[in-house]
């Protein structure tokens, strides 16, 4: 497809603006280019230091993206004229966001702060207050994580769920690992590949395991039946009138179904039709989080989401790191044609990050009709992939450097590690910085054209002084944000699925159809 096809399709709300970024463009990509991103350095000394936002500890360096001031201020009018104000207000107060399903996305709510004390209203979702349900909700939470130390019945857990239900809860607890209380192993269980059950099954005990299973539906194929399998195996070798039902705790919206498969009333945990699979892991789908990692940690993790939220809600868009990230995204995708999107953090404990930012961005903005349910022909969500610093530069980074297709960049660094040994970390920063340059500047070899960079490829650098819990929540609660402000501005609803649905229908036929 040429350069800014897609672009000559637009969002009706902001067709005057998308129309004035479309010419803007051609300033940058074609044969009429005037600018490169070595020549915005060249002309502007300082756009290293000019082009970096913050938000508390995390910071976002833009600077080596193909943008000048004017693209900003175009990408600001655009936000403006989305309405995207308003949707964040709508966000934040239980506007019904998810117009197919009828309701509101109230993920932030799991995180503020609506203490007894605390100055937030009371908010109401059909007839119930959601802030009481909240605190019902943490208060079962942490009474329980409580018991769970205090008692020690338990050496291992398996949380049993799968994809919002899963890697979520899975990423933090291993990025905060160093945290997790001795003695005590975590475990994720989602495929339902019987070699996968079998993994986790042959590496616990199960008199000494605790089972949590997540599951909003209560009905999703893998985890269910892993859950029953695992069942069986209680009730195959302990006989059937063992008090298996201990051993099970349920997050689910759907109580019954967890009663009928043997889990005790008070091990059952509320996950309300309000949060999406994706931005559940500040509910109760966070147990195994509080379980692992100390209540305490729970609740810091949902004091930097809430941090990002405020900074999300009442920052100008001019310095607001989500907004900025969701519209060079856009500028990217919709004016420059980049299909794609690839995540890379060079921290070692964030390696389940970019399977994370898969699922919240492309399951969110995987879209192609309007909020009006008319097709639409701009781009949406590109392909999101990525991998961890420094292992993917041996293995697709060939593609990042030369092939035809520009991939924009998301690094994301870390200022102090946890572990210091030599100058490893020394060395792993200079990977960014070398790689970001590289990609940006390339290298002329007309002699060896395979040794050829063509260079002028976009990166974003995301920084964070230090991966703490709270560090870890604005991070992930920055780019939940930066994905729902790109599908205000794609006028999409960013938290349905029904992508997933016709594969598992016929999956349930082909199975019928084995028997
Ligand atoms: O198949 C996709 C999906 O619906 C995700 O959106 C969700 O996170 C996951 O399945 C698990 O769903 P549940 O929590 O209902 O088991």
């Amino acid at each position: 497809m040429s350069n800014n096809a897609l672009a000559l399709k637009h969002p009706v709300k902001s067709a005057a603006v998308w129309e004035k970024l479309a010419h803007h463009a051609k300033q940058f990509s074609g044969d009429h280019a005037q600018y490169t991103l070595q020549s915005l350095f060249a002309s502007n000394p300082n756009r290293g230091r000019e082009m970096v936002f913050s938000c508390d500890n995390i910071s976002f360096d833009a600077s080596k993206n193909l943008i000048t001031q004017d693209t900003l201020d175009l990408l600001f009018a655009l936000a403006e004229s989305s309405g995207l104000k308003e949707k964040i207000e709508g966000l934040f107060t239980g506007e019904i966001l998810n117009t197919t399903e009828n309701r509101p996305a109230l993920h932030t709510a799991l995180r503020s702060d609506h203490s007894q004390n605390s100055s937030t209203k009371a908010l109401t979702v059909n007839g119930t207050d959601i802030f009481a349900a909240i605190r019902e909700t943490r208060a079962q939470m942490k009474a329980f994580t409580e018991k769970f130390h205090h008692e020690k019945q338990f050496t291992d857990i398996v949380h049993i769920g799968i994809g919002g239900s899963d890697f979520g809860p899975q990423l933090v607890c291993r990025s905060l690992s160093h945290l997790a209380k001795a003695g005590l192993k975590t475990h994720f269980l989602s495929n339902i590949d019987p070699d996968a059950f079998h993994e986790v099954i042959s590496r616990i005990s199960l008199e000494k395991s605790l089972f949590i299973i997540a599951s909003k539906s209560f009905t999703t194929q893998e985890t269910i039946t892993n859950a029953h399998s695992v069942k069986a195996l209680f009730l195959s070798q302990f006989g059937k009138d063992y008090d298996f039902g201990r051993h099970f705790c349920a997050v689910t919206g759907k109580h019954q179904a967890a009663r009928d498969f043997g889990v005790p009333d008070t091990q059952i945990f509320d996950l309300p039709d309000w949060v999406g699979g994706r931005f559940s892991l500040w509910s109760a789908v966070g147990l195994p989080i509080a379980l692992t990692l100390g209540y305490k940690n729970f609740s810091a993790l949902l004091e930097g989401a809430a941090q990002a939220d405020a900074h999300f809600r009442s920052t100008d868009f001019t310095q607001n790191l989500s907004v900025l990230m969701a519209l060079i995204g856009i500028w990217n995708r919709n004016f420059l044609d980049y299909s794609g999107l690839c995540v890379l953090p060079y921290a070692h404990r964030l390696a389940l990050f970019p399977n994370f930012i898969q699922q919240l961005d492309m399951e969110s903005n995987g879209k192609s009709v309007d909020l009006e349910g008319k097709a639409i022909e701009y781009a949406t969500t590109p392909l999101v992939f990525g991998g961890i610093g420094t292992l993917a530069q041996h293995t697709f980074f060939q593609f990042l450097h030369q092939s035809q297709d520009i991939v924009p960049c998301d690094f994301i660094a870390i200022g102090e590690p946890l572990a210091q040994y030599g100058d490893h970390h020394e060395k792993l920063i200079a990977n960014v910085l070398g790689q970001t340059k590289a990609l940006m500047e390339g290298r002329i070899n007309i002699s060896e054209t395979h040794k050829n960079f063509s260079g002028n490829r976009p990166s974003n650098l995301i920084w964070l002084d230090q991966l703490t819990p709270q560090a870890l929540g604005a991070l992930i609660a920055i780019y939940e944000h930066k994905i729902f402000t790109q599908g205000v501005i794609w006028n999409i609803n960013s938290f349905d699925q029904f992508g997933v649905e016709l594969g598992k229908e016929l999956a349930t036929e082909a199975l019928k159809n084995m028997a």
